[in-house]
C-alpha cells in the first residue's frame, strides 16, 4: 500500500471538537471591533514579496529565515503573509483611505505562514486577529488598542494575562540606544550565543529579546531605551501609560521588550499567558508611524495588535474558560421501520425549514441504535416513527431530559417543537 499523505510539519487539521471555540473566538472578536468602531476587510493571502522585506525589515528573521516565498508562473515573486499589517498599510494606501475621516480603523483574520520550529502554540500555518487604526498619532490611540485587544480576552473569560509594554523610540533617538547598546554587547561579545553574535551588526536590539539564560544575565546591566528616548517619545510614551492607568489597566513597563518586526516606533507590547508555556505571547502590537512611507506611500501613523488564535484557544482550555457546551443538533427524528424512512425525511426537513437544528438515520440502525445515536449527539427532542405510528398519523415525541415519550398527532409536531424552541430561549 501507498504511504498515506499526512498534512505537512507545522500544520492543523482543526477539527470538530475545537471549529466551534474557534466560531466563538471570531464571534466575539466581531463583537468588539464593532463596539470599538473597526471595520472589517477581507485581504489577500499571498502578496508581493517586497511589502514584506521593504515593510517588516531584511534583518528580521521573518524576512530573513521564515517566509514561504516562491516565483509564480508570471515570473513575479510572491510571498504567503507572515502577518497582517504590512497588507493592511497596504490597502488603506491603495484604496485612498488617506482621503477618508482619520483615523481608519480596520480588523481582519485569517491564515499566516511562517516557516519556524513547530512547537506547542507555534505552527507553520497559523490564524490571527488584527486590529489596525490608521491616521492617528495620538497616544491615546494606543492606548484604545491596548484595551480593545485586552477587552477581547475579557469577553472570553481569559484572566492572569500580563500586559506588558515599552517604547522603541523612533528613527531620531533610537541610533542613540542602538550604539550605546552595541558598545556595552561589544564590550563582552564572546560572552553571547552565536545567534546574539550575528545579530550585534545587523539588529543588536534582538539581543534584548534572547531567551537563553546565560545572555538574559549578560544583558541585566545593558542600557535600557527608556533612558535614550527624545522628549517626543518620551511623552508620547508617558501618555500611553497614564492613558492605561486612566481606564485601570493592568499593565507592566518593560524596557526590555523588543519586537520581532522592524516596523515599530514608540509603543510596542505584549500580552502573555501561562498556560502557553515558552510560546507565551498571546498577542504583540505596537505603533509603526513609518510603515506607510516604507513601502511608497506618504507618511501614515499607525498602531495595532494582532493574536493567534490557536495561542487563544490554548489559554481557554488551560483556563476551563468555556462559554457553555459545544453546540448539538436539537432534535433527532428515528425512523423506527424501513417504511417510516421517507415519513422521517419529510419530517427532518420540516423542522429544519423552521430554523431548528434535527439530525435523522440513514444508516438503517437498529431503533435503539438509533435512540443511542440521538443521545450521543446531544438530542434533547426525539421524533419517532415507526409502522405503528405512521398507521395512527402520530409520532413519538420524547423529551430527552425528563425522559417521557408521548404520541402526539404528526399535524401537532411542528406546534409543540417551536413551542419547546420558544420556551427555551
Ligand atoms: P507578532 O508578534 O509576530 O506580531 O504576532 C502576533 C501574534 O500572533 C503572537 O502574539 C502570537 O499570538 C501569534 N503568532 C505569531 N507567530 C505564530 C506562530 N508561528 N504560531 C502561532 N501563533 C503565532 C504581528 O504579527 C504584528 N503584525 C502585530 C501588529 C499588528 N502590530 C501592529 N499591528
Amino acid at each position: 500500500m501507498m504511504e498515506a499523505i499526512k498534512a505537512p510539519r507545522g500544520t492543523r487539521d482543526i477539527l470538530a471538537d475545537e471549529s466551534w471555540k474557534w466560531a466563538h473566538v471570531l464571534k466575539i472578536c466581531r463583537e468588539v471591533a464593532r463596539d470599538f468602531g473597526y471595520n472589517e476587510v477581507l485581504l489577500p493571502i499571498f502578496e508581493h514579496t517586497e511589502l514584506f522585506s521593504r515593510g517588516i525589515g531584511d534583518t528580521t528573521d521573518v524576512v530573513e529565515k521564515e517566509m514561504y516565498t516562491f516565483i509564480d508562473r508570471g515570473d513575479r515573486s510572491i510571498t504567503l503573509r507572515p502577518e497582517l499589517t504590512a497588507s493592511m498599510v497596504r490597502s488603506y494606501l491603495e484604496h485612498d483611505m488617506i482621503h477618508q475621516p482619520q483615523p481608519v480603523k480596520l480588523w481582519g483574520h485569517g491564515p499566516m505562514f511562517r516557516y519556524e520550529r513547530p512547537q506547542k502554540g507555534r505552527y507553520r500555518q497559523f490564524q490571527q486577529v488584527d486590529f489596525e487604526t490608521l491616521g492617528a498619532a495620538n497616544p491615546l490611540a494606543d492606548v484604545e488598542t491596548i484595551d480593545t485587544s485586552m477587552e477581547i480576552y475579557r469577553r472570553l473569560g481569559i484572566s492572569n494575562l500580563q500586559v506588558l509594554i515599552n517604547s522603541v523610540g523612533c528613527p531620531e533617538c533610537r541610533p542613540v540606544f542602538r550604539s550605546a547598546l552595541q558598545n556595552f554587547i561589544g564590550d563582552r561579545l564572546g560572552d553571547f550565543c552565536e545567534t546574539c553574535q550575528s545579530r550585534f551588526e545587523r539588529n543588536p536590539l534582538r539581543v534584548l529579546d534572547c531567551k537563553k539564560p546565560g545572555c538574559k544575565e549578560l544583558t541585566e546591566s545593558a542600557p535600557v531605551v527608556l533612558d535614550s528616548l527624545c522628549g517626543d517619545c518620551r511623552s508620547h510614551f508617558d501618555m500611553v501609560t497614564s492613558g492605561l492607568s486612566r481606564i485601570g489597566a493592568d499593565f507592566r513597563t518593560d524596557n526590555r521588550l523588543v519586537r520581532g518586526l522592524d516596523y515599530y516606533t514608540k509603543t510596542a507590547y505584549e500580552i502573555l499567558a501561562g498556560e502557553l508555556g515558552s510560546q507565551n505571547a498571546v498577542c504583540g502590537g505596537g505603533r509603526y508611524d513609518n510603515l506607510a512611507e516604507a513601502i511608497g506611500g506618504p507618511h501614515v501613523p499607525g498602531v495595532g495588535f494582532a493574536s493567534g488564535i490557536e495561542r487563544i484557544v490554548l489559554t481557554m482550555e488551560g483556563q476551563g474558560a468555556y462559554p457553555g457546551e459545544k453546540p448539538g443538533t436539537c432534535v433527532y427524528v428515528v425512523a423506527a421501520s424501513p417504511e417510516a424512512g421517507l415519513e422521517a425525511a419529510s419530517l427532518v426537513h420540516e423542522i429544519r425549514s423552521k430554523g431548528i437544528s434535527a439530525d435523522t438515520d440513514y444508516m438503517n440502525r437498529a431503533l435503539k441504535a438509533q435512540m443511542k445515536r440521538a443521545s450521543s449527539i446531544g438530542a434533547e427532542i426525539v421524533c419517532i416513527i415507526g409502522s405503528e405510528e405512521m398507521e395512527s398519523g402520530t409520532v413519538g415525541f420524547k423529551d430527552m431530559t425528563s425522559g417521557v415519550q408521548e404520541p402526539i398527532p404528526r399535524s401537532e409536531v411542528m406546534a409543540r417543537l417551536t413551542a419547546w424552541k420558544e420556551a427555551r430561549r
